[in-house]
């Protein structure tokens, strides 16, 4: 079949078989299509959708278009997990170790930051002398010794994903799920993890705007996940506020040593949110019976210290210096020139924040990087003083900014104050967990 047609029959509404869908990634990757066919077709699948089988289809065809990385003669299961991306959203560098010191086997890539999220490559990075991208066989034997290892996507996986993903960035076709379900399913699949643990974010600094739709890219990436033949749960959480209280990348590993540490209570949305990703890649792995189960141990990972010991063993295995990771350490590493601060204009509840508008504050003072090609200071960014919920006072602290260089400091400021909405009434606050898709 001529490519037009393919385009036109989706446009039309109809399933496109295996082979249409095998051709189409083979041949865009050739340079057989153009890019203008090729984005026609994405406009296509925005509007029209895609099921299950066609999805699973387009993944499993986008994974094999490079490294396909091969972790079966390591021990047990291999466990994996992926964010779809938010603001403070430290998870990795806590569920990791945990899960990996109550016996799991984690081998991790993960990614870098762009725009308003942060990533959890650059984050290792702002310890000195980390090593985050390992060859494949440097980085299994370090799962091998250690249970755990995180390292950047190696540069020949899924290159179908990267050409698609520049070309929907520029014709407005990233927001079609099964385009987000295939471009995240086909690099979990290529970096060769036997369970798989999600966390879809849904509220003002995710992807996915409404609980609706992110429960919709949920099943998806489940039903996909499992037609590949891996074990997959997705846990449907909130992106209303930071889910930690530090944005920047030496902050949020600083958060994640004090929650190793047992220093965050267990109500604390980074907390809980670590827990139930942890506890379901325990028993994904066959680790633990039951949920109550396995939060017991990771709990007992935090008591002992053996999660944080964990993840000095990985950072020192990876050539970095793990004599940071302590609560004193890590203030090392957070120091700037100066400290400013957001305070309250009136008195009254914290009833919202715009998630995006304060992962884009921290992006202005040097967290984050606008383009590819940014560099980031790995010191500044900026610690949350409040919560939704919180009861505050005209000229209480909302967020303390940690600043090296002052350039976009004032639009940091007016972004963050605008970023968090107080009201005289307390309104009902978004659950942290909206539900569990396996
Ligand atoms: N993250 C990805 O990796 N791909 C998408 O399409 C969207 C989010
Ligand atoms: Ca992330």
């Amino acid at each position: 079949m001529r490519f037009v047609d393919v385009i036109e029959a989706k446009a039309e509404g109809n399933e496109l078989s295996t082979q249409d869908i095998e051709a189409m990634i083979t041949d865009y990757v050739a340079g057989k299509i153009p890019d203008y066919q090729m984005s026609a077709m994405c406009m296509a699948i925005l509007q029209k959708g895609m099921n299950a089988r066609e999805s699973t289809d387009l993944t499993l065809a986008m994974m094999r278009s490079g490294d396909v990385v091969d972790l079966s003669d390591l021990p047990g299961v291999k466990l994996d997990k992926h964010s779809t991306g938010g603001v403070g959203d430290t998870t990795t560098l806590v569920v990791g170790p945990l899960v990996a010191a109550c016996g799991g086997t984690v081998a991790k890539m993960s990614g870098r930051g762009l725009g308003h999220t942060g990533g959890t490559i650059d984050k290792l990075e702002a310890i000195p002398g980390t090593n985050v991208s390992l060859p494949i066989e440097q980085f299994k034997s370090i799962v091998r010794a250690n249970g755990l290892a995180v390292t950047g996507q190696t540069g020949n996986l899924v290159p179908a994903d990267k050409k698609m993903y520049a070309l929907r960035d520029v014709t407005a076709t990233i927001r079609s799920i099964p385009l987000i379900a295939s471009s995240i399913m086909s690099k979990k699949l290529a970096s060769g993890a036997d369970a798989i643990v999600l966390d879809v974010k849904t509220g003002t600094g995710a992807f996915m705007r409404t609980k609706e739709e992110a429960f919709e890219l949920a099943r998806l990436m489940v039903d996909i996940g499992t037609l590949a033949g891996r074990k997959v749960r997705a846990v449907v959480t909130d992106m209303n506020q930071p889910l930690g209280t530090a944005v920047g990348n030496a902050l949020e590993v600083e958060e994640a040593v004090a929650l190793l540490s047992g220093q965050l209570e267990e109500q604390d949305p980074l907390y809980e949110v670590c827990m139930i990703l942890g506890s379901s890649m325990l028993e994904l792995a066959g680790l633990a019976e039951t949920e109550a189960d396995a939060r017991a141990k990771l709990r007992e990972a935090i008591v002992t210290g053996a999660g944080l010991e964990k993840l000095r063993a990985m950072i020192s295995l990876q050539g970095g210096d793990a004599s940071f990771l302590s609560i004193e350490g890590m203030k090392r590493l957070t120091a700037v020139k100066r400290h400013a601060f957001v305070l309250a204009e009136k008195c009254g509840y914290v009833t919202s924040m715009n998630a995006e508008g304060i992962g884009t504050a921290a992006q202005l003072l040097g967290a984050g990087r606008a383009t590819k090609e940014d560099t980031i200071d790995p010191a500044v960014g900026l610690v949350m003083k409040v919560r939704c919920g919180a009861k505050v006072e005209a000229g209480d602290v909302l967020a303390d900014l940690y600043v090296n260089d002052d350039r976009y400091l004032q639009d940091s400021i007016n972004l963050l104050t605008a970023s968090i909405h107080i009201s005289e009434e307390l309104t009902e606050l978004a659950p942290m967990i909206y539900g569990v898709v396996s």
